[in-house]
């Protein structure tokens, strides 16, 4: 086996989906803790203990008191090489959280047991089948009253369509969580409360039947006997293949803040979810054990570091390995650009990589050149497809306190649209300058960085928009009368193409209708 090959084999790249508040930053910090990355657990948002991550840009995050940026974290378990990353992790939905979807080769879903399957999960997992992306299930907070396993098991096939098939499966809840039995291996852990910061021993009783669970459970050692005969009955035996085709979710059970089942599920992670998968391109599909280099640009992120004030672009590496002061090939721009000084993620850390393969992160340093979407090859002129930019669904005119700073507020804007925090739409025929968005937080979180970044400060004003929609046609002589009959309507957005602005849908379906031969899209890829 090549070397390449070895370490593609050991790689696994992952996001958490969840709904806010059902544990993805309580589970991380487990993960990491067994990662062996962090000493204690209980620093990565460093919420209530006051300490603070390892890295700066989340020092900056936690001012913000969101989660706002894409971290990516690197650690070992196994034999394997864990690529964790984060989305994120407030309610508002932003594009950033699917183009990190698009990274990944598998998801963890966390849901927690107490309420069942909530809304941002649904949304997220739609975002998952778009690729059929293998899911692993987590239903935390077992060491609370929840809902009854069976029920909670049931509502995620009905919504979410997946199947389930438990792994693990509870042995009592809140007060009574005992711990979980592993139906494949036939063995019982047992859950000891206090230990949710340290790793802990593991005490493990062998086979359903043996008189030592009784000793150790007593009356729920029966009730688990029956209940797992019912719980047989109604779910799905684990298979392989349909994991990997994103058709069923293996299921773990545990408490994130008890720091207990999440080693079970990173078991079955590195066991089961794939090792980096072939990507799509415009040209053929690029697998991963390929020895020549690809990647491509998934997230762009101002500010990492408040001492250099460079932006960060994230790479995915598709294919092939990267080796300090390489040369690679910007497909979008046909230039040969030498990368001396990528960054890598090891365990939040943000430190000079040497080398890197296909699966892992590296995070380059962007003066303006590299936008999202961008295709990066060892010299093949190929794109990867499939990273979109989504219809902004919400929209403001914004406007400057102080009318001398226009080009700041211009070039901010611009800068932020390329990294997807916002899009900017630029009509032809006025200068206004229309912000849009997919969630409204994207609003606030713009004007606090056009002020902190920029040193310009802008409000905003309600404007009637209803979308914004990227407009194309085959028919160069339709497209031209298009743009000179609607010229009022257009806009350019933050990457200069054209957009039809609807003030109302209505608005909208005329337009359509007058001008057959255009097409207008509700998503743009990069
Ligand atoms: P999120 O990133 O998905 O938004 O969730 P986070 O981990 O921040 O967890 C949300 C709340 O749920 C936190 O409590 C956290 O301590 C709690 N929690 C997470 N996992 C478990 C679990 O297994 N059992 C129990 N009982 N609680 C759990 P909080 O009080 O809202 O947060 P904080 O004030 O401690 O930050």
């Amino acid at each position: 086996m090549s070397v390449q090959q070895q370490e593609v084999n050991k790689r696994r790249t992952f996001a958490i989906i969840s709904h806010p508040d059902a544990g993805k930053t309580t589970i991380t910090e487990k993960v990491l803790l067994f990662g062996q990355a962090l000493q204690k657990a209980g620093t990565v948002k460093g919420k209530k203990s006051g300490q603070h991550a390892k890295s700066d840009w989340m020092e900056m995050e936690k001012d913000r008191g969101i989660s706002i940026t894409t971290s990516v974290m690197q650690f070992p378990y196994d034999d394997c090489l864990v690529n964790l990353l984060d989305t994120p992790g407030h309610e508002d939905f932003s594009e950033d959280t699917y183009r990190t979807l698009t990274a990944v080769d598998s998801c963890l879903m966390v849901i927690d047991t107490a309420k069942g399957v909530e809304d941002r999960t649904i949304k997220l997992m739609e975002v998952t089948r778009l690729r059929d992306t293998p899911i692993i299930t987590f239903m935390n907070k077992m060491d609370r009253d929840v809902r009854d396993p069976i029920e909670v098991m049931d509502e995620v096939e009905d919504i979410l369509k997946i199947k389930c098939s438990p792994i693990t499966w509870p042995i009592g809840m809140g007060k009574l969580f005992k711990g979980v039995y592993n139906i494949l291996t036939d063995e019982t852990i047992l859950y000891q409360t206090g230990q949710g910061h340290t790793i802990q021993e593991k005490r493990v009783i062998k086979g359903l039947d043996n008189p030592e669970l009784d000793e150790a459970i007593g009356s729920h050692a029966d009730d688990l006997r029956e209940e797992l005969e019912l719980v047989q009955g109604a779910s799905h035996e684990f298979n392989h293949e349909e994991f990997l085709a994103g058709e069923l979710t293996p299921v773990y059970f545990g408490t994130a803040l008890g720091n207990f089942g999440v080693d079970h599920m990173l078991d079955g992670l590195t066991e089961w979810a794939p090792a980096p998968q072939p990507r799509k391109t415009d040209v053929r599909d690029v697998a991963a054990e390929e020895e020549k280099f690809s990647g491509f640009v998934f997230k762009i992120q101002a500010n990492m570091d408040p001492k250099h004030r460079d932006r960060i672009a994230f790479m995915r590496i598709c294919s092939g390995k990267y080796e300090k002061g390489m040369k690679m090939k910007q497909v979008r721009l046909g230039k040969d650009v030498k990368i001396a000084d990528a960054v890598t993620f090891m365990a939040g850390d943000r430190s000079n990589v040497e080398t890197a393969y296909a699966g892992d992160i590296i995070g380059l340093h962007n003066h303006g050149s590299i936008q999202i979407g961008d295709t990066f090859t060892a010299g093949e002129m190929m794109k990867f497809s499939g990273i979109p930019n989504f219809a902004p669904e919400m929209f403001r005119r914004i406007r400057l306190k102080d009318p001398l700073k226009a080009k700041q507020l211009q070039k901010g804007l611009i800068q932020l649209s390329e990294e997807g925090a916002v899009q900017v739409f630029r009509p032809l025929t006025s200068n206004d300058l229309i912000v849009g968005a997919v969630g409204v937080l994207q609003f606030e979180v713009v004007v606090h960085r056009l002020k902190t970044e920029y040193n310009v400060d802008a409000i905003y004003e309600p404007i009637s928009v209803a979308t914004a929609l990227w407009v194309s046609s085959d028919d160069e002589k339709a497209f031209d009368t298009f743009k000179r009959k609607a010229e009022a309507n257009l806009a350019l957005d933050g990457g200069d193409n054209l957009t039809y602005v609807a003030p109302t849908m209505v608005n909208l379906n005329l337009a359509m209708e007058r001008y057959p031969e255009i097409e207008f899209h509700k998503t743009r890829e990069h």
